[in-house]
């Protein structure tokens, strides 16, 4: 069995969970036990403190673990190898009061500043060339100005809203930040088996999301052209339609590219365009 370790609750708790029923793995119970097992993959699910999961990675406790890199880079263990999610973007950012007149980075030399991130932080300070002084708390830091238990603060940053309630404004961004799943370092061969079949359903369920299906209508005459801007998995599947002089065409498009692609299309003569959401993509 394969220990993997997610946030008990927070702000990743729910995309973790998501991702796993998407890999199509079941959990027995939910974040109100210590752990569960799962239906149809031999993983055994934990639920921990985010904070403590690259420490229960590092020895071993679980043996992979989806946590924000943030807390990763944060606790900096002794972890294998990381693998970016594509969920839980963030940023760690300083915030100050609202009212407060805040020009440069410099303005916050002499100040005080509450974080749950000492380290990031102070290597952020050191590499501006700020002096101020670092408060470590481990909770609720956006409270910590209106209590005067800091001047401004240094947390993380997803929608805003938290800020927002405490009337403080984001000034500057310390680190950008996602989910991402850190593997212990010595794994069994077994584990490092089970880990693979992991990975490819991940893969497949991240790969999906960032494509989508096209099918569309192409006069025969441009056909080449429309060939052209639409690669495929290999290349476009190509079907002559029962009406003289047209085809349909099928293909898969990154979402990267995918308005641009849809523009050209259209300017190649292309109709009826139907757009689907693969579910899994397995390249
Ligand atoms: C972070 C952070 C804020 C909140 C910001 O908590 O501490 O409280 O998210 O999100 P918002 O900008 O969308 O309001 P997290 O989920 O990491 O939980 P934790 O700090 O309790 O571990
Ligand atoms: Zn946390």
């Amino acid at each position: 069995m394969l220990k993997i370790a997610i946030q008990k609750s927070g702000r990743l708790y729910e995309d973790s969970i998501n991702l796993l029923k998407e890999c199509g793995i079941e959990l027995n119970n939910g974040n109100k036990q210590l752990k569960s097992g799962a239906y149809n993959f031999p993983l055994e699910v934990y639920f921990f403190r985010d904070d403590d999961i690259p420490q229960y990675v590092q020895d071993g406790v679980a043996d992979i673990g989806i946590v924000g890199e943030n807390v990763l880079l944060e606790k900096a263990k002794d972890i294998e190898q990381v693998y970016r999610l594509g969920f839980g973007r963030c940023r760690l950012s300083i915030a100050v009061p609202k009212n407060m007149q805040y020009q440069t980075i410099a303005d916050l030399n002499g100040l005080k500043i509450a974080t749950a991130y000492s380290s990031l932080l102070q290597n952020f300070l050191l590499e501006k060339n700020v002096d101020a002084e670092i408060h470590e708390i481990s909770g609720s830091v956006e409270i910590a100005p209106g209590i005067g238990l800091a001047d401004v603060i240094c947390d993380l940053v997803s929608s805003g809203s938290t800020l927002f309630t405490n009337g403080l404004k984001e000034v500057e961004v310390v680190l950008r930040s996602e989910a991402v799943l850190a593997i212990n370092k010595s794994l069994s061969e077994e584990k490092k088996n089970i880990l693979s079949k992991l990975l490819l359903r991940i893969n497949a369920v991240k790969t999906a999301k960032n494509n989508k299906y096209i099918i569309l209508n192409a006069p025969n005459d441009q056909l080449k052209n429309i060939a052209a801007v639409l690669p495929g998995m290999k290349s476009p599947t190509i079907v002559p339609l029962a009406e003289a002089g047209w085809s349909s065409v099928q293909s898969v498009v990154n979402e990267n590219v995918f308005w641009e692609v849809i523009e050209k299309l259209k300017e190649l003569g292309a109709q009826g365009i139907l757009v689907v959401p693969i579910e899994k993509m397995i390249v």
